[in-house]
């Protein structure tokens, strides 16, 4: 039913934990599954140097979790901004279509926390 990535980064999961002083912070909840993800964001020079997570979830959340945070790191703020749950899941190999909303969290946290930031340095 998971492809290996998810299995991976469900078993593996990178970047978990927080960042002390982030530069922006993103929480959202599913509503249906009551499932919670927080993602923090350390940005230098529009660059995010890095990404940490804490999701209380279903094992999809916490692989789309780890995957957000590796897509994300590196990358432009405006860059990461448009990263969507598609390209989360295409980058884990896929997500069995009951899964797929599962996503949405990871995509809309990073997108949250972006948000947070702009708001506080523009
Ligand atoms: Fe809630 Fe997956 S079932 S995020």
């Amino acid at each position: 039913m998971y492809t290996e990535k998810v299995m991976d980064h469900f078993s593996n999961p990178r970047n978990v934990g927080e960042i002390e002083n982030p530069n922006g912070v993103g929480e959202v909840g599913n509503a249906s599954c009551g499932d919670i993800m927080k993602i923090y964001l350390k940005v230098e020079d529009n660059i995010i140097k890095d990404v940490k997570f804490k999701t209380f979830g279903c094992g999809a959340a916490i692989a789309t979790s780890s995957m957000v945070t590796e897509l994300a790191i590196g990358k432009t703020i405006d860059e990461a901004l448009v990263l969507t749950n598609q390209a989360v899941a295409e980058a884990l190999d896929g997500l069995p279509p009951a899964k797929m909303h599962c996503s949405n969290l990871a995509a809309d946290a990073l997108h949250e926390a972006i948000k947070d930031y702009k708001a506080k340095n523009s």
